[in-house]
């Protein structure tokens, strides 16, 4: 028996050290949070996705009485851009997310299932995707899905 040890890399930042790229993204990400449609959860989440092409993306949660059926703002974003850009990398993704009391204090962290889409759009683009997730005490930054979602499964197990 051996230990497999995983190893993630997540860099923590405050706001202004961040270079005014990344600000641009992150406020982006934070301003679509208005047009979240979230009557059920009352946390409005925004995201935006910078494309190779230096087009900006965004997009909200769009929640439904049937609550599966609702979707959140990093699967909306990515499969917008994926389908107005078909021929466009996502280089960045920031997400932002906020309550009735405003933007959460830690970094929002993506649920299970968008970190699988995300994953997928890098596969399919062959790029990694920075990830920029803010919270009022500081911002996360990691180089690539893989340092959220570890033994992750994509489409070349099937081909083993
Ligand atoms: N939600 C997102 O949009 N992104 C996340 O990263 C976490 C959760 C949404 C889904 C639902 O509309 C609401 O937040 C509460 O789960």
């Amino acid at each position: 028996m051996k230990d497999l040890q995983i190893t993630a890399i997540i860099k923590v930042y405050q706001y202004d050290e961040l270079n005014a790229d990344d600000q641009k993204l992150i406020k982006t990400a934070m301003e679509a949070t208005a047009r979240s449609y979230a009557p059920y959860s009352h946390f409005s989440v925004g995201a935006a996705a910078l494309l190779n092409n230096g087009t900006i993306v965004t997009g909200t949660n769009q929640e439904n009485a049937a609550y599966p059926s609702g979707l959140c703002a990093e699967r909306t974003t990515l499969f917008y851009a994926n389908s107005q850009y078909p021929d466009q990398a996502v280089k960045a993704l920031a997400v932002a997310a906020k309550t009735e009391k405003g933007f959460i204090q830690t970094p929002i962290p993506p649920c299970g299932a968008c970190r699988q889409v995300i994953l997928e759009t890098e596969k399919r683009y062959g790029q990694p995707i920075r990830i920029l997730l803010y919270g009022k005490e500081c911002i996360y930054e990691v180089k690539s899905i893989s340092d959220l979602l570890p033994l992750s499964f994509d489409a070349s197990a099937m081909e083993e």
